[in-house]
């Protein structure tokens, strides 16, 4: 297919620099809704527990998925993309601020104010604001306000969800994705743009916990009321299992996840006792055979370490009685065997695998819990307000019929040979 010169007004990224792969996705926006026209994903190199460690292998990595996504979509020149952020430092708190109506009726220049308010909290030199998520708005003595423009009072106060991160991370992570060619427009932290593609309006309102289990973290998200209330990242993902069954087994790193995601489960009284598995040592090493209930006891306490830490955040943030709908458990670290039933046992409250639900010409095969922070993303940059002000009707538009009969049938075939 010849290269298309593509505006960027009807085009959008999604860019999931993750611990163990990056993931692009090129949508094109049709009557405001996404048509997704292009996918890359490549493994990640140069990231640890969601940093960066590594800005060349990193750089590498984006690369490489971008030009992946960009080939299958015919698009050449990508000027700009949402990424997706997490690792340890982000650190996350409730605020609110308040401040009187101008002109009786609420204007949207009051929201602007008084969510300025409730950000001009002083945070340590070296951190910046990522988010400032409304959760609330009050008029006078009227609460649990979601939009109060054009209501009548004198008195407007919101309480909000403010996430911040640190400063150089956050710097190192846009430089490898300028170094790689595209602009970061938008960052957005993982577990909330996880929730975008996961979870219903209904379980936001309810009360839930979104656990996007990934490569190098563990990411949280607490909705109730439609807002979100509290948000984390656990440094413990999916490769802290595969670390542990590397060194009880004492194989290689690639054997340990071959065996994790083949033989793997988390309860132990799920596995018949005489069952066996053939394990290659590193080079050099006979093969040799393993219990099954030994690697579902390695893998089981990991487990019981994740799961004991994310109730104690619940615990401790009082949030137990809040989460009607439970939690909903993510990413590629929630496809580990019997995870869900033994976090419903441990967690005490219903559990469920989330999976990303279907847009834009998705493939069954797109419907996969590691994809949910790379759907989110896209979906959230649809949402952002920056489209209103850079569409321009008098920029040329990618005929898009023509792109999406070409590709949707190879996005499916794509799909299997990535995942
Ligand atoms: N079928 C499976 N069974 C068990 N574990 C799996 C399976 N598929 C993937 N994983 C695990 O999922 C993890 C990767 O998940 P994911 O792709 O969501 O991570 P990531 O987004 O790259 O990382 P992070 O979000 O932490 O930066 C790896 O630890 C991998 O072993
Ligand atoms: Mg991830």
């Amino acid at each position: 297919m010849s290269q298309k010169k593509v505006s960027r007004s009807n085009v959008l990224v999604a860019l999931d620099v993750g611990t163990t792969k990056v993931c692009t996705l090129i949508g094109l926006i049709n009557n405001k809704e996404i048509e997704i026209l292009g996918v890359g994903s490549h493994p990640s190199y140069g990231l640890k527990k969601g940093c960066v460690i590594n800005i060349d292998k990193t750089v590498k990595s984006i690369r490489c998925s971008l030009e992946e996504a960009k080939l299958m979509a015919g698009i050449n020149n990508l000027d700009h993309a949402t990424i997706g952020i997490a690792g340890n430092h982000i650190y996350s708190f409730n605020s609110s601020g308040v401040v009187a109506i101008k002109s009786k009726e609420v204007t949207e220049e009051d929201v602007e104010r008084v969510i300025d308010a409730a950000k001009a909290i002083v945070i340590p030199s070296d951190r910046e604001i990522l988010h400032v998520l409304p959760q609330e708005f009050r008029v006078d003595n009227t609460s649990g306000i979601k939009d109060p423009v054009g209501m009548f009072g004198v008195r407007l106060e919101v309480n909000v969800h403010v996430v911040t991160g640190q400063t150089t991370l956050i710097q190192n992570l846009i430089r490898c994705v300028d170094q790689a060619g595209i602009q970061a427009q938008k960052i957005i932290l993982q577990p909330v743009a996880s929730s975008k593609s996961v979870l219903s309006n209904e379980e936001k309102e309810l009360g839930v916990v979104l656990v996007d289990i990934g490569g190098g973290t563990t990411d949280l998200a607490i909705w109730k009321e439609g807002s979100l209330i509290h948000s984390q990242i656990i440094p413990v993902g999916g490769n802290h299992f595969t670390n542990d069954l590397a060194v009880a087994l004492k194989v290689a790193h690639t054997e340990a996840e071959r065996i994790k995601i083949n033989h793997g489960s988390i309860i132990p009284e799920n596995v018949n006792k005489s069952s066996h598995i053939t394990v290659h040592g590193v080079a050099g090493m006979k093969p040799r055979e393993v219990e099954q209930k030994f690697i579902t006891k390695v893998l089981n306490s990991r487990a019981d370490e994740l799961l004991a830490v994310i109730k104690d955040i619940i615990e401790s943030n009082n949030l137990d009685r809040e989460l009607n709908a439970g939690y909903v458990i993510t990413g590629g670290g929630a496809l580990i065997k019997d995870l869900v039933p033994y976090a419903e046992y441990v967690l005490e409250k219903p559990v469920k695998l989330g999976y990303p639900v279907s847009f834009g010409g998705m493939t069954t095969v797109m419907q996969d819990p590691k994809l949910s922070t790379v759907l989110g993303l896209l979906l959230e940059s649809l949402d952002d307000d920056f489209l209103e002000s850079t569409i321009t009707e008098e920029e040329p538009r990618v005929k898009e019929k023509d792109i999406i009969s070409k590709f949707s049938e190879s996005l499916k075939s794509v799909f299997k040979e990535i995942f």
